[in-house]
């Protein structure tokens, strides 16, 4: 098999100090990083096959309509394709099945779920060479000697980057703009702007597996860290917050309660949320021109007729 996996794994003890300091604050949060164990990657992944959640549907129609138009562009054939959060790899099928690809690096924070992906990939690709790269990239990397600097693409398809604000987006793409290199190039997703009504039904889809998805950060730190906590304690929130642009998820206290994680006691009011995730939305110009504060130059744009989600192909500025 053409496959090899770098495992550049997050320290174990991170979940424990995100939780012992994001529980301390006020407001409460944690990083959504933390959504994607083995669970919640598997609840993700049923999230995308919900009707209301109209990411993957809409992301998917502009990849086909354009298809020949996005594949001319992106002129794959003989570069290095780089997905950072590549999680169940399945997008990239689209392209990987249009160009002759020198390379494909998957990047992910959930070793188990990367590796069984990278594993179908290689199977379905065998003279593919994949480097699968297990890696936080919220925090300083390096990727493997191995992967050419020259020919670069970056993939970030989803509307990903809505999870970081749009201070970390600018130096998230930056970090991307320096590994891409002089000729470097980005496909990227990214959600837009649209009615209240339609955004808070995707993140609250009828079948609860959005509220599962939150909820499973609980289970998650409960199970890892030993924690006391009662789960049917907490409930899913999520809402657009029209005024800042993003969707806000929470799980909000039930009623007064304490969390105990190792030695610390953590206090809940009623009603009082851990801010779990949020999720940024641009209009086309918004992400063009933060995408010019990290160095890309916007190329094309691809919309749905509904102008509900971008897809944007951005180039490295010279200089
Ligand atoms: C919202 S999912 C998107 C998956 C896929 N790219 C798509 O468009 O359907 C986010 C993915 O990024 C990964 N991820 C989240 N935070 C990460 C981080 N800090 N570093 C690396 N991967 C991360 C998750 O494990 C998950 O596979």
């Amino acid at each position: 098999m053409n496959l090899q996996f770098h495992d550049y794994h997050p320290q174990s003890d991170d979940l424990r100090q995100c939780v012992m300091t994001g529980f301390a604050g006020s407001p409460k949060q944690l990083p959504p990083k933390f959504f994607y164990d083995e669970e919640g990657s598997r609840l993700f992944a049923q999230i995308c096959e919900q009707p209301e959640y109209y990411v993957p549907a809409v992301e998917r129609s502009i990849f086909e309509t354009h298809a020949a138009d996005i594949m001319r562009s992106l002129a794959l054939d003989g570069r290095t394709l780089i997905e950072p959060g590549a999680g169940c790899g399945r997008k990239v099928r689209f392209l990987l099945d249009r160009a002759s690809a020198a390379m494909y690096v998957p990047m992910d924070i959930s070793a188990e779920h990367l590796r069984s992906s990278a594993q179908r990939l290689a199977a379905d690709y065998p003279h593919l060479p994949i480097h699968a790269v297990c890696v936080d990239h919220t925090q300083p990397f390096t990727l493997p000697d191995e992967i050419p600097v020259a020919g670069r693409i970056f993939f970030y398809p989803g509307s990903s980057l809505g999870n970081f604000s749009p201070v970390e987006a600018i130096g998230f793409l930056s970090d991307l703009r320096n590994k891409a290199g002089a000729q470097g190039r980005l496909l990227i997703g990214i959600d837009t702007k649209k009615s209240v009504e339609v955004l808070n039904r995707a993140y609250n889809d009828a079948a609860g597996v959005t509220a599962a998805f939150n909820l499973n950060l609980l289970r998650r730190i409960r199970q890892e860290l030993a924690a006391e906590v009662q789960l049917d304690g907490f409930s899913h929130h999520a809402f657009y917050n029209e005024p800042r642009g993003r969707i806000e998820m929470h799980l909000v206290s039930r009623r007064d309660q304490c969390v105990r994680v190792a030695d610390r006691r953590f206090e809940f009011k009623a009603g009082e949320s851990i801010h779990t995730e949020n999720s940024y939305k641009y209009s086309p110009q918004e992400f063009q021109e933060l995408a010019w504060e990290a160095g890309w130059d916007s190329d094309k744009v691809w919309l749905d007729p509904l102008h509900y989600f971008s897809v944007h192909l951005l180039k490295a500025r010279k200089g």
